[in-house]
């Protein structure tokens, strides 16, 4: 039987709370065009008191479940079909915030009785990103395809706007026109 999609958008932006930033405002543009029956989940990882991670790999090998606070993020990663990283570029790269979520990917492969990997294989990952240029964000678009390789999820595209400070991107024209398509099933 063939599951409705849901999709997980993860706002990585360190904008103080309230603000809508440029690349939360494209994501919701983008997500207009979901079909009705798609589940859609919005968390802002500013939200979540991710612990630094660790890396046990080598020592102990495998780690606890995540506490009540960061459970939520675990199991919303794991019930989505569709990831949408939603994360402006900082310094050529990811937020930190959502650094450290990928990161915690290396733990959440090694709790026992978790089939993290096998669940994250099925699943799409997709970026929106605004940034100062496209040139600017490519090293974190890079970066995003081969995390999905890595652990043989689908990279299902990147979506990019020219931002700045916040309403920058909603006149980027190209942008907008992008965002109304990027969810479509592709043309025939
Ligand atoms: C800490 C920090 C680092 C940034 N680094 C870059 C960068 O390397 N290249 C770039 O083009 N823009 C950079 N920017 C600008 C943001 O990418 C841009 O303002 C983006 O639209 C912010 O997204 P938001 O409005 O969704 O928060 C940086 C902004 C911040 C706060």
């Amino acid at each position: 039987m063939d599951h409705a999609a849901h999709y997980l958008f993860l706002i990585a932006s360190a904008r103080e709370p309230g603000h809508v930033g440029n690349t939360e405002w494209l994501a919701r543009r983008a997500a207009a065009q979901l079909a009705p029956d798609a589940q859609q989940t919005w968390l802002h990882l500013s939200d979540i008191p991710l612990p630094a991670f660790v890396d046990q790999r080598h020592t102990t090998g495998t780690y606890p479940w995540p506490d009540d606070r960061v459970r939520p993020l675990l199991d919303a990663t794991m019930a989505c079909t569709d990831l949408v990283l939603v994360s402006p570029v900082y310094w050529y790269s990811f937020p930190s915030a959502l650094k450290t979520y990928l990161d915690h990917w290396s733990a959440w492969m090694r709790i026992e009785g978790l089939p993290f990997k096998e669940a994250m294989a099925r699943k799409r990952l997709h970026l929106i990103t605004t940034s100062g240029n496209r040139a600017k964000a490519q090293p974190m678009i890079d970066s995003t395809k081969l995390c999905a390789e890595f652990l043989s999820m689908t990279f299902a595209g990147a979506l990019w706007g020219k931002g700045g400070p916040p309403g920058a991107v909603q006149s980027d024209d190209v942008a907008i026109a992008a965002a109304d398509r990027f969810f479509l099933p592709p043309a025939a």
